[in-house]
């Protein structure tokens, strides 16, 4: 949620800015805005509404100076004005400050300063911060912010500048992310790597508490306690082009094609030629692992489907009880925990405010606690005991979709580690899983070619107002995920359900007017999902089921068949969830939609 970018460098910094600001509009689109120092001070330019309302602004008066910070915002603390949008100035106009996260005592600092003469335009916790430096400044502002941030509670990465010091830029963070781009004669600071990869591959990842002075001669950091220390320093591998629409339509669309290619990744390496599944971010051994007497997974939104998938895989094959919690249900539920609870976070960005927080509560519990994410060198990955990564690459798109099929390749590895393990399964069991598994991507490609057909079964439903997705096991994880899709990137109301539970409320909601999405793949439970569809037909919805490639009978119960290759229960989540992502894709794209950015969600919600 929101992303600050700062440039400190050879070219005119609006440039940078704004090129920054469009890969990071991902986190928030309420408002954008630079501060640049120029000859005359620090030139502001802040507009409402998405950043090519601030690169208009940029064009009709330009900015000239090669110093500068910018923001796009997504609001919690006042309105999405122009007076709120960041950067915020100080009493002078002579410092600017950009921010990610939440003040949380900021309405005790904004008291403290009006009361010593401070004046206070928006309604924002980020301008205490401005005021704040503005009084702590005695001709050396990376000095001022280290005093500054020892009173801010709560959450933060910042870019400060000042007009006095036209050469300098000072960040720092408390969790929220931070990076630090070094090219060559340029530093450039994100909230996000893409936006360094322009310029550079060397990167630095700030510590909380950290205080980064940027400068001509390069950069200092001191840590909490004042002294200068070496911050880790890592090399980012990625292609620039992971982070482009490469021809695509939209990041969405590319990222839902590029999902062969995450889960491949994502499971290379993890079959060992001994036949022994290899989670070695575990630092357990088999006996530490098969001691494992329950798991307990964390997670929000999309990765907490994810986690539902998990819960049938671990149960399934390992028999180890599982527990799957929304993050901010377990933080403040006072869950029950012990040294032989296996805790494991799911989080795609890895700064997902409430799942840091479920992984802090764990381990201050006891447990050992593991994150799956798909962000190196994320906040999680500081505060777990071990990290297993998806290989998704960057996911920009705000609804997630490779990182969700990537999570659940990831989970299945881990679930038949612990089974393996446990020896709760043959290893010839192992050994076909895995046979089926190392075969996903070719069966998710195999779904894709299908998309024409996927968008035609859309053009079908665009002027729906509500719809209902169903299934059963594995299925309702893939419905919830569905519904989520849909929901959250075309306005329409959707509702997922276990089918079988569809009776006793959703089903008064259904009319002719009310589509039934059903994934209906063969299982043990293919018969029971049939009659529900006979159930919702007979009181006239429209069906659009997921079924496996060879059953016709299917087509005598659905209006719209989506077929998907067959595979077993247990690994058909993967392949299920394609078609509904494209049925969200192409229904919110016919009805006008922004995909990419939908209405007033982010990409990761670092408050809680
Ligand atoms: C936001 C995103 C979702 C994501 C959720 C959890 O709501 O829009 O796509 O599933 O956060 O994020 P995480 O990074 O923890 O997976």
């Amino acid at each position: 949620m929101c992303g600050i970018v700062g440039y400190h460098g050879p070219r005119q910094a609006t440039d940078v800015l704004l090129g920054g600001l469009a890969r990071l509009e991902y986190r928030g689109y309420d408002s954008a805005g630079i501060a640049v120092i120029g000859d005359y001070g620090i030139a502001l330019l802040r507009r409402t509404g998405k950043l090519h309302h601030l690169a208009e602004a940029v064009s009709a008066s330009p900015v000239t100076g090669t110093v500068g910070i910018g923001h796009t915002r997504w609001a919690t603390h006042g309105r999405p004005t122009e007076e709120n949008a960041h950067p915020h100035a100080d009493c002078t106009g002579a410092i600017a400050v950009v921010h990610n996260g939440i003040i949380e005592n900021y309405l005790d600092l904004r008291e403290e300063l009006a009361a010593t003469g401070h004046v206070l335009r928006s309604e924002t916790d980020t301008e205490t911060v401005a005021h704040l430096v503005e009084s702590y400044y005695e001709g050396d502002l990376a000095a001022a912010v280290a005093r500054a941030v020892k009173r801010l509670h709560g959450s933060y990465a910042i870019a400060v500048v000042h007009a006095g010091e036209p050469g300098t830029i000072v960040a720092a963070r408390q969790d929220s992310p931070l990076v630090i781009g070094l090219g060559k004669g340029e530093t450039i600071i994100a909230s996000d790597i893409p936006v360094l990869l322009d310029y550079t591959r060397e990167v630095l990842v700030l510590e909380d508490g950290d205080v980064a002075c940027v400068t001509a001669a390069g950069v200092v950091v001191r840590g909490a306690d004042g002294a200068v220390r070496e911050p880790e320093r890592i090399h980012v591998e990625w292609d620039l082009a992971a982070a482009e629409k490469c021809g695509y339509e939209t990041f969405m669309l590319k990222e839902i094609h590029e999902q062969p290619t995450a889960i491949r990744e994502t499971l290379r390496g993890r079959m060992g030629a001994d036949g022994i599944i290899q989670v070695s971010e575990l630092a357990m051994s088999e006996a530490q692992i098969a001691a494992i007497d329950r798991v307990l997974i964390i997670a929000c939104g999309t990765s907490y489907h994810a986690g539902i998938v998990a819960k049938t895989l671990i149960e399934q094959w390992a028999r180890v009880p599982v527990e799957v919690d929304v993050s901010s249900e377990f933080r403040y539920r006072d869950p029950i925990i012990d040294a032989a609870t296996l805790v494991v976070a799911i989080t795609q960005s890895g700064e997902t405010a409430d799942t840091l927080a479920g992984v802090r509560e764990a381990r201050k519990n006891g447990a050992k606690a593991f994150a799956i994410t798909n962000v190196v060198g994320s906040r999680i990955t500081r505060e777990s005991d071990g990290v297993i990564y998806t290989h998704a690459g960057p996911e920009i798109g705000v609804a997630a979709t490779k990182t969700f099929t990537a999570q659940i390749a990831a989970i299945t590895v881990l679930a038949l580690k612990i089974a393996q393990a446990r020896g709760a399964l043959e290893q010839t069991r192992i050994a076909s899983i895995w046979d089926e598994v190392s075969r996903l991507p070719e069966t998710v490609e195999a779904v894709l070619c299908s998309a024409d057909d996927i968008e035609a079964c859309a053009r079908e439903y665009t002027d729906v107002v509500s719809s209902l997705f169903l299934g059963r096991g594995i299925g309702v994880a893939v419905a919830m995920e569905g519904a989520l899709k849909l929901k959250e990137i075309s306005y329409v109301h959707a509702e997922a359900y276990p089918a079988g539970e569809m009776k006793h409320g959703p089903i008064a909601l259904i009319t002719d007017e009310v589509p039934v999405v059903v994934v209906a793949t063969q299982g043990r439970t293919y018969e029971k999902v049939v009659s529900n569809i006979q159930e919702v037909r007979a009181r006239g919805a429209r069906v659009i089921a997921v079924a496996t490639h060879g059953d016709d009978e299917i087509r005598k119960h659905a209006e719209h068949v989506l077929y998907v290759p067959r595979t077993s229960e247990e690994v058909s989540a993967i392949p299920a969830t394609i078609p509904l992502q494209l049925l969200a894709y192409h229904i919110a794209a016919l009805r006008g939609c922004n995909v990419d950015q939908p209405r007033n969600l982010a990409k990761s919600v670092t408050v809680e």
